[in-house]
């Protein structure tokens, strides 16, 4: 398959890492508005097609996918370039700035037939994984509590100097993720509220949000995210994870122990594997860049929709939205009105 990468940033380098890795894959073309950071990625994994303008690119090159790696403001105009270009899109998140924007793009690849994955990786990190599935096979039985929880000191904003500066911080970047867990988890909210808070002065948005879902069938959930906590162990960037069922609890607790109760105690050592080219702490999230672009090669292999495709992540993204519209108007939000 060929594909060509849109956005050749801080994050991209893993993205092309793990296409590297995958059998039957090429990246035969990179674009970047900035020329050094083209240059740089080309030279780092020998792509010697090099386009500063998308629709170039889309016109010049013959491809079966398109891998976007910007921000979210430009998502939607690459992404309907590369839609109408014929090729299939995997898309970073956040997908969208709006709604409109997210739904605009998902009726575009309805209409295409292609397929429109959006690159929400959390949720295929290998612990978070393991815990997804021992849910779904049943063993604590039906989940009624869940708390998926990130809470973090660590310095994003040196590799990722735009996170400072948005108006809009941690539920869009990071709580994006953790509010997809709880979707994996319990199913797709009907109702949430939310408070955020700024405790960074240095920054522009909010740091630190805590949000409360109610699920359809009514499991209840706790999604809390903070880059203002400052603990003696740093456990940058994992998630930790809580859920109660009739049967038992399931624990994801820090340094990937996941602890099982459920007629005594099992303990399961889940630490992600270091790949070859990830470095601590970030290996966990890079696997799961491994793992979720496999899984849209596969999908496309298979003619299937991928787990995390964009019409499934228009409801992650009206969580992220109605959060923050509950955090603003102080009132809990249904689903409905987003
Ligand atoms: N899934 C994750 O775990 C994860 C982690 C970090 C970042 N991200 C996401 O990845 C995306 C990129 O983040 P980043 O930190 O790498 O950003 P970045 O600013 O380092 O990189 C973006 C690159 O895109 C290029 N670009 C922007 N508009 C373009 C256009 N129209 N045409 C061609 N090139 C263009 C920029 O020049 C830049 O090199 C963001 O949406 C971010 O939220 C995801």
């Amino acid at each position: 398959m060929r594909g060509a990468l849109i956005g050749c940033g801080f994050f991209a380098q893993n993205q092309l890492h793990a296409w590297r890795d995958i059998e039957g894959v090429e990246i035969v073309a990179l674009c970047d508005r900035d020329p050094e950071r083209l240059k740089r990625s080309g030279a780092d994994f020998g792509i010697d097609k090099h386009y500063m303008d998308a629709a170039e690119m889309l016109a010049t090159e013959h491809l079966d996918f398109v891998d976007i790696a910007t921000t979210a403001p430009t998502h939607r105009l690459l992404v309907e370039q590369a839609l109408r270009a014929g090729a299939h899109v995997i898309c970073q998140k956040p997908f969208a700035e709006t709604m409109a924007d997210a739904r605009a793009m998902v009726a575009t690849a309805q209409a295409t037939g292609l397929t429109l994955m959006v690159h929400e990786n959390f949720r295929w990190q290998s612990p978070v994984r393991r815990v997804i599935e021992l849910l779904r096979e049943g063993a604590i039985g039906t989940p009624f509590f869940a708390r998926v929880s990130f809470r973090s000191g660590y310095d994003v904003y040196s590799g990722q100097p735009y996170l400072a500066e948005g108006e809009r911080f941690i539920i869009e970047d990071l709580g994006i993720h953790i509010l997809d867990i709880a979707r994996a988890l319990l199913g797709d909210a009907v109702r949430i509220s939310a408070t955020t808070r700024r405790v960074n002065p240095r920054i522009r948005g909010e740091d630190v949000a805590t949000m409360l879902l109610e699920h359809e069938g009514g499991a209840t959930s706790v999604v809390d995210c903070s880059y203002a906590s400052r603990r003696a162990r740093e456990s940058f960037p994992e998630t930790a994870i809580e859920i109660d069922g009739e049967l038992g609890t399931l624990k994801l607790e820090p340094g990937y122990r996941l602890v099982i109760e459920c007629d005594g105690e099992t303990v399961e050592d889940v630490a992600p594997t270091l790949l070859p080219w990830a470095e601590r702490p970030w290996h966990n999230i890079q696997e799961s860049v491994a793992i979720i672009q496999r899984h849209f090669i596969d999908c496309l292999g298979a003619g299937r929709a991928p787990e995390t495709s964009a019409a499934d992540n228009l409801h992650t993204l009206a969580l992220v939205e109605a959060a923050y519209v509950s955090a603003a108007e102080k009132r809990i939000v249904e689903l409905m009105e987003i």
